[in-house]
């Protein structure tokens, strides 16, 4: 009944149906938007925001094929339906297009209960899709580039927001590829300095003997070879953010002046003697453990207070669920619009394979798979040996994949308990009925961090 569903959903059919389908669409609450040539498909999806598409496929022509094909490779984030006759399916070429590039097909004549399935079912893959998550989240939440929809990415979704809005040095923590300049760039974007300049630094990539001017600037004559006043990253960050990347890298000479920006907002050019008020926010980044730096004499303990005001904990990726798999359908997504490559999605061994690595790597270990996958791969889908996650299909796998759901189960309970017993070690091992010691070292073994979140 039409009253049953209160917005019409839209999909897009490159063909023609009888009125009489026409009606029982209608009554199903769905909204045919027809166009008449196939070079109409992209504009109608948009105009429409609709996710599915129909396409009748008509005799199957070798030529026709390949501009379907052409079309559905750039539109990765729509679910395409195939309408085709019972005699076009004997043709192999018309198959393996359906195989590879469709969500699914019907055969003609309508067979109108099947049809209704079938578009319900797209519709909710759709829905279903990193990229329609992603678009009502950056919405919702404002977060460029922060892709997922695990508890510890939702946390950290709202840690962002709040830490954006003070106006206090942030230190971003976890491991490398995690999203730490994403997340520092977010800070900036939502502080009330977005307009400002965000400028990015790397202390581990500067040569030591010319981070303090990098930094800080110099006077024209200050040392040999200074031929001209330079103005240093600080001071060009005014009014807005300095990120200043793999922190425990900076010389101890740096760390003084850093300290005494911070404690005191002005910075002194080389070879000046002018204090210069900067108005700029730091955010700093470490993927090394600070605190044992520290301990070590190699990063100074002043410093490291006035950094670590407020902190944001990036999890890994193997602490973040479903987040892998969504990260990626997001970019195998992004290359196949960017590139125009042909996979378009994952086989379920892929899935699989992809829920069960570690990702030491993390965001950017699986970024460079997906990339080199989608460009290696024959067909439309990507498999687990694409992806590089597979070695030895035949023997090993079943131990291997079985050794690592076990651990994979278990990293997940002990990161909940952490996260409910505010990780406290004593409580979590209670909990878990294991010892202090066994949980310190499966911890270790897992790669689960100890660090408490922010
Ligand atoms: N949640 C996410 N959604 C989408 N892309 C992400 C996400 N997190 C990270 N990325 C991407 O992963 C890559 C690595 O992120 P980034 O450079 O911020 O990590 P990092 O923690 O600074 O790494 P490193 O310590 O190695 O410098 C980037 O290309 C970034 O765009
Ligand atoms: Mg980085």
């Amino acid at each position: 009944m039409a009253s049953v569903h209160p917005v019409a959903r839209d999909f897009v059919h490159y063909g023609a149906f009888a009125p009489s389908v026409d009606r029982a669409l209608h009554d199903a609450g769905w909204r045919r938007v027809e166009v008449e040539q196939l070079e109409h498909v992209p504009e109608a999806l948009r105009r429409h925001d609709a996710h599915v598409a129909l396409l009748d496929l008509g005799a199957g022509q070798a030529p026709m094929l390949r501009r379907v094909e052409r079309l559905i490779a750039s539109h990765p984030s729509t679910e395409w339906l195939a309408h085709v006759s019972e005699h076009a399916l004997t043709d192999k070429h018309v198959c393996e297009v359906i195989y590879g590039s469709f969500f699914d097909f019907c055969t003609q004549p309508v067979d109108i209960n099947r049809l209704l399935a079938a578009l319900g079912h797209a519709w909710g893959m759709a829905k279903l899709g990193p990229q329609a998550a992603s678009a009502e989240q950056q919405a919702a939440l404002g977060l460029e580039g922060m892709v997922g929809a695990s508890t510890a990415l939702v946390e950290l979704h709202s840690q962002v927001r709040k830490l954006a809005a003070v106006n206090v040095p942030v230190l971003v923590t976890g491991e490398s590829g995690t999203g730490k300049e994403v997340a520092a760039r977010n800070l900036h974007r939502l502080s009330a300095r977005a307009r400002g300049p965000f400028v990015a630094i790397n202390c581990g990539a500067l040569p030591e003997k010319l981070v303090q001017s990098e930094l800080f600037g110099h006077e024209r004559g200050a040392f040999t070879g200074a031929n001209a006043r330079k103005i240093g990253k600080l001071e060009s960050a005014q009014q807005g953010t300095v990120f200043l990347d793999e922190i425990g890298d900076l010389p101890l000479d740096a760390q003084v002046n850093l300290l005494r920006f911070l404690q005191e907002g002005t910075i002194e050019r080389i070879g000046g003697n002018e204090h210069l008020r900067l108005d700029v926010r730091v955010i700093a980044a470490t993927h090394v453990d600070l605190e044992r730096a520290v301990a070590e004499g190699q990063f100074r303990a002043d410093l490291y207070y006035r950094l670590n005001v407020l902190r944001l904990r990036m999890p890994p990726l193997r602490e973040r669920g479903q987040d892998a798999e969504i990260l990626a359908r997001y970019f195998l997504e992004r290359f196949a619009r960017e590139h125009g490559v042909h996979a378009r999605g994952y086989s379920r061994e892929a899935l699989d394979a992809i829920s069960l690595h570690p990702w030491p790597g993390n965001v950017r270990e699986l970024m460079n798979r997906v990339r080199r996958a989608a460009v290696l791969c024959d067909g439309g889908l990507i498999h687990a040996q694409d992806l590089e996650l597979e070695s030895d299909p035949a023997e090993g796998r079943c131990t291997l994949s079985l050794e690592h759901a076990r651990e994979q189960a278990e990293r997940e309970l002990i990161q909940q308990t952490l996260r409910e017993t505010r990780h406290n070690m004593s409580e979590c091992a209670r909990r878990l009925g294991i010892s202090r010691v066994t949980l310190y070292r499966l911890c270790k073994k897992l790669q689960v961090s100890l660090g408490s979140a922010a």
